[in-house]
């Protein structure tokens, strides 16, 4: 077991455990200030921003320093490594490089998107001089639009870090952006008419440790001192990629990734981050409806739900197994098992049906090659799943422990259109349309339909019954991933209006005293269904637990997708 003193402090690493000085300094919690290192980048060590002492202790308890600063970054650390970031020569060697880095750096500070989350900034703070000698005039350059469709360049608050080029190299693999020219005169670009548009683009304005690359989308949208954030996974597709929610009084602003090596990694695709928007959608349904006569009308949650319970006994116990149970894949866990156990106890030959599973395409793998080609199984980086929901693992489960046979959501149609369903529940989550007129017409057979969504539908149209429900901001409770990984979602924001997230509806229609809790729900799921032992934990942690492979269902480990296709 290699020892390593940054600072003074012990610290031991683990066998073959391989750390540049960042990296071991952090596991003591000293920060080594840095712009172009970063885990998933290749090291270049171009800013200087991260210059430390470094030295070796000798078997005989003597320290030898090396006479020079040296980039920590750059620097492994191995058995009898010392580092030292506060002494004198590496505090000057720190406040020279941002004297240096400040020189021609505008100070938009009050304006710059970046203000609150800039690295520049607070490194100034942390390690600036305090106060500027420069008497010239600050070198301008023109900031550039055309960059992406998304992203916007601030072209002389760049550092010259060099981490989005070496994203767009090493990561999406597109290699859009680049540096032109030399010295003071260097600036990122792209080449002509090849803007940055490339699925992942929206990593480098995170990656931009100044506020150099700007989303358009968040572009003096908010202050980021204003935002609240909340871990939650993205409901784009399967990858689930672990991401930070940004709201600001009940509107969500922004979705950013979080890191997580058990998930997706750092980065998140740009059809995730900008996917949110149907959450802050005028059109949501915000009202319990019922219909009178031709017309829906709104109808209080205590009014409705006694009305709404009488009216599902009856119909359960009165249709048995012609009563289906439509969960969607955009469900929570929690949310499916509550569903489950109210319908399951109003009738157990009430019948469970998954819904549509939107599969787009192919998987779509990074980094690319110089033609578009995907990469080799071991050079993946990053992958857009085909199979567009986040919870498809999660819910097949639920629906295999309590009926015998998957029934899909085509199948159900054909069986509606057969005359075998007189009657639905519905919940539907999905961030746009997913019915198709046809389906519709299918549907609109039934002499009793509810429908629990988000958005207006020409299903809500026909329901008796349309219950608002809760988009993924709005609620807690667990995804599992195409890797079973489950993971936590909290609660970022309140629903519009009336919005109840499902898990509250479920409970409530349960007749269960007490506030929806997902912990608790999750404990009691993980007790009584093998899949979700993992769960009984409760808390599931930043990064979530793994289900246990050989705990999958029978359905779920023969073709690895459940309904792969449909
Ligand atoms: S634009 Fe940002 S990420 Fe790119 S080189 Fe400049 S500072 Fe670094
Ligand atoms: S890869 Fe999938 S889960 Fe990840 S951000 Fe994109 S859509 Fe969301
Ligand atoms: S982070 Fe080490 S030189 Fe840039």
């Amino acid at each position: 077991m290699a020892t390593v003193w940054v600072n003074g402090q012990e610290i031991k690493l683990q066998d073959g455990e391989k750390l540049n000085a960042i990296e071991a300094a952090q596991r003591i919690g000293v920060e080594i200030p840095h712009y172009c290192w970063h885990p998933d980048l290749t090291v270049v060590a171009s800013c200087r921003m991260c210059l430390v002492e470094v030295g070796e202790r000798k078997p005989d308890g003597t320290v030898s320093m090396q006479p020079r600063v040296v980039p920590g970054c750059q620097t492994p650390v191995k058995d009898g490594s010392v580092v030292v970031t506060d002494s004198k020569k590496a505090k000057d060697a720190q406040a020279g490089t941002l004297e240096y880095l400040l020189l021609n750096h505008p100070l938009d500070c009050p304006v710059c998107d970046q203000a609150g989350e800039c690295d520049l900034q607070d490194y100034s703070y942390k390690y600036g001089r305090g106060y500027s000698r420069f008497k010239d005039d600050k070198l301008q350059k023109a900031d550039k639009d055309h960059i992406g469709e998304n992203i916007t360049l601030y072209t002389d608050r760049c550092v010259m870090c060099t981490r989005c080029v070496r994203f767009t190299r090493e990561i999406s693999g597109t290699s859009e952006l680049q540096v032109i020219n030399r010295g003071a005169a260097a600036e990122i670009d792209i080449f002509p008419d090849q803007p940055c548009n490339n699925k992942l683009a929206g990593n480098v304005v995170d990656l931009c440790p100044v506020g150099a690359l700007c989303s358009k989308d968040f572009l003096y949208k908010q202050r980021v001192w204003f935002l609240q954030e909340s871990n939650s996974v993205c409901p784009g597709c399967s990858t689930g990629c672990s991401i930070n929610v940004s709201q600001n009084k009940n509107i969500v602003y922004r979705l950013t990734p979080r890191t997580n090596p058990d998930a997706q990694g750092s980065f998140m695709c740009d059809e995730g981050r900008f996917g949110f928007k149907y959450i802050n959608a005028a059109q949501r349904l915000s009202a319990p409806l019922t219909k009178a006569g031709d017309r829906h009308v709104h109808v209080t949650w205590d009014a409705l739900m006694p009305r709404l319970r009488r009216e599902l006994k009856e119909t359960v116990s009165r249709l048995g197994n012609q009563f289906a149970v439509v969960l969607s894949p955009f469900m929570t866990v929690e949310e499916a098992y509550l569903a489950a156990v109210y319908f399951q106890g109003l009738s157990a030959e009430v019948k469970f049906v998954l819904g549509p599973v939107p599969i787009h395409g192919s998987d779509d793998k990074y980094p690319k090659g110089p033609h578009g080609e995907a990469p080799a199984a071991d050079k993946v980086k990053f992958t857009i799943r085909a199979e567009k929901c986040p919870n498809l693992r999660g819910v097949v489960p639920v629906i295999d422990h309590f009926q015998d046979d998957l029934i899909e959501w085509n199948d159900f149609i054909d069986a509606v259109n057969g005359g075998q369903f007189k009657a639905a529940y519905a919940v539907g989550g999905y961030p746009s349309a997913w019915v198709t007129s046809e389906e519709v017409s299918a549907l609109s057979k039934l002499e009793f339909l509810a429908v629990q969504d988000v958005l207006p539908s020409a299903l809500t149209a026909i329901a008796k019954y349309v219950l608002p429900g809760g988009s993924f901001a709005e609620k807690e409770g667990t995804f599992v991933n195409h890797n079973l990984l489950a993971q936590e979602i909290k609660r970022a924001i309140n629903g519009p209006g009336e919005a109840r997230a499902d898990g509250r509806i479920f409970l409530e229609l349960l007749e269960r005293r007490g506030l929806f809790h997902a912990p608790t729900i999750r404990a009691e799921l993980a007790k009584s269904i093998p899949y979700f032992e993992a769960l009984g934990r409760g808390d599931l942690g930043a990064f979530g637990v793994f289900l246990s492979k050989g705990k999958t269902t029978n359905r779920m480990a023969s073709s690895g997708s459940a309904v792969a296709g449909s």
